[in-house]
């Protein structure tokens, strides 16, 4: 068989474990040839590629990013698209296409699939958010990474008696916030699935101190609203698929923080550190894993489905049901670290 291979939207450690796995099981085992599209989508439409072999992509597994390169470019915006999709793939003769992202490469390829495309997906992304499977490759990477900046923050906030804020990434879904808070020891923790209420967030600071602990770390989700009217919110820009580009809720709860309790308050962006780097020992797994189910998927003509973790074991779920909905952290999730709060 002739199988393309691309990465969409955010890079995302991982994303280089599951290239090497097809790769290496769909020339050696199956003796396919894979052909590797270039910056996600665009590389479709512009019929950007390389073919990849067992030696190209060698010596990847530890490499952070993705060797493809990678766009948040979305096909379907254009009336044409699927057809240039086709027709891409009908001029290098391939028997599917095997996307590797998130919530939006993903519901492109589920499109594709449902128009007659023989697209199959790989469920990547640091937040963790994508339905159907109970965890996807680059999470456990950003919770690590997030952890250790908590880890780093709480001797200067010790040291100064600070408030510090860390603002983490995850979009519309905590679960980067709530896993690294809680690895943390952070003292309050806020998330998209909970509007916050800033007075109360204050109080649990002041708690705090009253109890005799003159510094705090305060993890906030980059999505984490607060409830209706409680501070000012801004318009942000939109990406291609419609999504705004979050970010700032850190900033402006420094300033609240200190306005409100008078403790001196400062923030760190976290940014893209957590997507960057060296993928964790369990996201090189879980992305090995799933390359090796997605070749063997693909190799069948399980068009239309995805690999997914489920109780440990790898199993296949169908593209439409991993994008029906976002997988958002549960109250029960939060409800642990709200123990340790102030
Ligand atoms: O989806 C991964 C992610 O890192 C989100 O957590 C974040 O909101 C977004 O991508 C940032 O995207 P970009 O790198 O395009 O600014």
């Amino acid at each position: 068989m002739r199988i393309g291979l691309l990465t969409g939207g955010g890079d995302c450690p991982g994303l280089n474990a599951v290239i090497r796995a097809v790769v290496r099981k769909g020339i050696d085992r199956y003796g396919h040839t894979i052909l590797g599209y270039r910056d996600g989508w665009r590389g479709v439409i512009e019929s950007s590629y390389d073919e990849l072999t067992v030696d190209s992509t060698r010596g990847i597994l530890p490499r952070g990013g993705t060797i493809l390169g990678s766009s948040r470019t979305n096909p379907l915006k254009d009336p044409d698209g699927a057809e240039r999709v086709e027709e891409s793939m009908r001029t290098l003769q391939l028997d599917g296409l095997i996307a590797i992202g998130g919530e939006d490469t993903l519901g492109v390829a589920s499109s594709l699939y449902e128009a007659g495309l023989p697209v199959m997906g790989v469920p990547k992304t640091i937040d963790n958010d994508i339905g159907a499977t109970d965890l996807t490759f680059g999470f456990d990477t950003a919770v690590q990474v997030a952890t250790e900046a908590i880890d780093r923050l709480h001797t200067t906030a010790e040291s100064h008696n600070r408030v510090l804020v860390l603002e983490v990434m995850g979009r519309h879904a905590g679960w980067i916030a709530l896993h690294s808070g809680l690895a943390g020891g952070a003292d309050v923790i806020l998330i998209p699935e909970r509007p916050f209420d800033i007075d109360e967030a204050c109080s649990l600071l002041r708690r705090r101190h009253s109890r005799g602990r003159y510094f705090s770390i305060v993890v906030v989700a980059e999505g984490a609203v607060p409830r209706a009217g409680a501070i000012e919110t801004r318009e942000a820009p939109r990406d291609e698929f419609g999504h705004v580009r979050l970010g700032g809720i850190g900033q402006r709860l420094e300033g609240e923080i200190e306005r409100r309790t008078g403790f001196e308050t400062r923030t760190t962006v976290l940014g893209h550190i957590q997507r960057g780097g060296t993928p964790t020992a369990f996201d090189r797994v879980l992305a090995t894993r799933f390359g090796i189910a997605a070749i063997d998927a693909a190799s069948e003509r399980r068009w239309g489905m995805m690999p997914a973790l489920r109780s440990m074991r790898i199993e296949l779920a169908p593209l439409a049901d991993a994008v029906a909905q976002l997988r958002t952290v549960p109250v029960e999730d939060y409800e642990v670290a709200e123990a340790f709060f102030g």
